[in-house]
């Protein structure tokens, strides 16, 4: 076949976007008596609450969106986690790392991305596809009432919400404006540089999200698979997340399709 199907102007916007396998790793305080830990090889037997187009693929793996367009999906871990201390108010330690791909129909584009996310209210009914990656709308974006800390893998660049361009990894507090974000990339401990990569190049990464005792630094991390955790983050921030973090807390994923430009 020498022509490329062509797709139909208006469903030319794809972002089927596959989690492969999660690990999380809730550390919690040391005066606290359990410790949190999930690990999933495949989501099979993970009890994920899924909503919108996310789905179980039959090998266990975890589909956000298909190949449709303005689509949204979300997969939620379904008993609420405590990332803040009572009654100190401390946001607690955790970390958690997970692999993805995204997998778009195009070679070289595809729209909008995904996030991991820390969030009060585990109703997205009213978040939109697209640009608000399933986790916002135009009326909540940016408020503090949101109580949403998110990791965006952003393949879409939005001038509404600053983003540096098209293929970047965001911190988020509330808003699709990223507190600190960088171009899709990982540090070579060899040679002490960035190296870029790209998000829809269809190959697995994997994202670590650390945040320290006290919870007012977090670090990302990004690499490809089979490569240990470089030994620095692509993103590292100061903030205090207990303003962000409400007593009981979600956690999980979103992805939405939008259209390409
Ligand atoms: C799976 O999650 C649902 C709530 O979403 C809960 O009612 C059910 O007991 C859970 N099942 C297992 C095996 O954990
Ligand atoms: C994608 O998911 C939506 C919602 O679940 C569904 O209506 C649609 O048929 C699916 N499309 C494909 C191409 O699988
Ligand atoms: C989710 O929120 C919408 C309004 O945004 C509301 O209509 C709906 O009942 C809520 N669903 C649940 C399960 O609370
Ligand atoms: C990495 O990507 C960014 C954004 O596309 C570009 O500005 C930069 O020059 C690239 N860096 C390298 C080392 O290729």
């Amino acid at each position: 076949m020498g022509q490329t199907p062509m797709l139909d102007k208006k469903h030319k916007c794809f972002i089927p976007c596959q989690l492969f396998f999660l690990f999380i790793c809730l550390n919690r305080a040391p005066f606290t008596i359990a410790n949190d830990q999930f690990v999933y090889f495949g989501f099979a037997q993970a009890n994920l609450s899924l909503d919108g187009a996310a789905t179980i693929t039959p090998d266990g793996l975890l589909e956000l969106t298909n190949g449709t367009f303005n689509l949204k999906g979300h997969a939620l871990y379904p008993t609420p986690l405590h990332f803040r201390m009572s009654p100190s108010g401390y946001a607690q330690s955790f970390s958690i790392s997970f692999v993805f791909s995204i997998l778009s129909a195009y070679p070289d584009k595809s729209a909008d991305g995904m996030t991991f996310f820390v969030t009060r209210n585990k109703n997205f009914s009213s978040a939109l596809p697209a640009q608000y990656l399933g986790l916002l709308n135009n009326q909540n974006n940016g408020k503090a009432s949101n109580h949403i800390f998110a990791v965006e893998l952003d393949t879409n660049e939005n001038s509404e919400f600053q983003d540096i361009n098209g293929n970047h990894v965001g911190i988020n507090m509330n808003s699709l404006h990223s507190v600190q974000s960088h171009d899709a990339s990982f540090f070579d401990d060899k040679t002490g540089m960035f190296k870029n990569l790209s998000l829809i190049s269809r190959e697995m990464m994997q994202v670590w999200v650390e945040c320290d005792g006290g919870a007012t630094k977090v670090d990302v991390t990004l690499a490809p698979i089979k490569m240990a955790k470089p030994a620095r983050p692509l993103l590292s921030t100061i903030y205090d997340l207990s303003t962000v973090f409400t007593d009981t807390t979600y956690i999980g994923f979103s992805s939405a399709t939008g259209v390409i430009n």
